[in-house]
């Protein structure tokens, strides 16, 4: 165990699966910092009912100054981030013809600048304690055929590679880049958006696993990455799709 307890940074913590890694890193000990442009209120009172730690912080990923007072807070309360979880999203589904330039930009910018920004603000503390874990979420819809979801797939793959170039370039210092890329998970959101269309049952038929994901099924990964254990794991991409994706 570390001396003290790590800071673990999450975005889009304030809802679905950022909600749950928050509590499974909190239940290993680490104070989260629940990072979302909504308030992670609920997070924060779920964590402390389970008798871990947690801040909520309100920030905008995409937004640079907002993204600097996140590392302000980080520093000025906790000294510094240990782990970063690189989980905020946007969606924004439709054809090529469909879409348009703002919804591009919209889901691009949450889905790549925010790790760009989220890294180089939290990094550095890292570097200067020598450890350090960075989780980025991709998705296993970068490896299926799936229509309609061309800015999303887009930025799902910028975020392996921005995972396997940054890893590059921070082991070592000690610290880790990974990504986690989960299937299709039910949570309240996507069980309500998506559950009249079937697409769930049509995932789990498919895949090794039968069944549907649920966020439960992503927290032990998270867990492991962000553990002292996975020191010498870097620069992968883990596939949590119940083994639809075979590679
Ligand atoms: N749910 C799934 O089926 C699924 C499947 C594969 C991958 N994923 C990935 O898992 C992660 C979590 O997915 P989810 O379904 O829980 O997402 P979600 O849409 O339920 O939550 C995303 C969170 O990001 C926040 N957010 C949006 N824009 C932001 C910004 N500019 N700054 C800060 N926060 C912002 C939202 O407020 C929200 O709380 C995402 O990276 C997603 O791509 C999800």
């Amino acid at each position: 165990m570390p001396s003290k307890p790590r800071t673990a940074v999450i975005t889009g913590a304030a809802q679905g699966i950022g909600r749950f890694w928050a509590l499974r890193l909190a239940s290993d000990g680490m104070t989260v910092v629940a990072a979302d442009v909504r308030p992670c209120d609920e997070t924060v009172a779920q964590v402390t009912a389970a008798g871990g730690r947690a801040v909520a912080v309100l920030c905008d990923v995409t937004d640079e100054a907002s993204v600097k007072d996140l590392q302000d807070e980080v520093d000025e309360q906790f000294g510094g981030a240990d782990v970063l979880v690189n989980n905020a999203i946007a969606y924004a589904q439709g054809s090529l013809m469909e879409l348009t330039l703002a919804d591009w930009r919209r889901v691009v910018s949450v889905g790549v600048d925010g790790l760009f920004l989220t890294s180089r603000a939290l990094v550095p503390s890292m570097k200067r304690r020598g450890w350090g874990r960075v989780i980025n979420v991709a998705s296993n819809t970068f490896d299926l055929m799936l229509p309609g979801l061309v800015p999303y797939v887009t930025a799902k793959g910028a975020v392996i590679g921005f995972t396997r170039a940054l890893a590059s370039e921070l082991g070592p210092y000690g610290i880790t880049v990974n990504c986690i890329a989960p299937g299709l998970t039910r949570t309240e959101q996507s069980w309500e958006a998506l559950a009249e269309t079937g697409l769930f049952d049509r995932m789990a038929t498919m895949q090794a696993i039968p069944r549907t994901e649920v966020p439960e099924d992503l927290v032990g990964t998270l867990s492991f990455l962000a553990s002292d254990d996975a020191a010498f794991v870097t620069g992968q991409t883990i596939v949590v799709d119940g083994g639809l994706v075979r590679h």
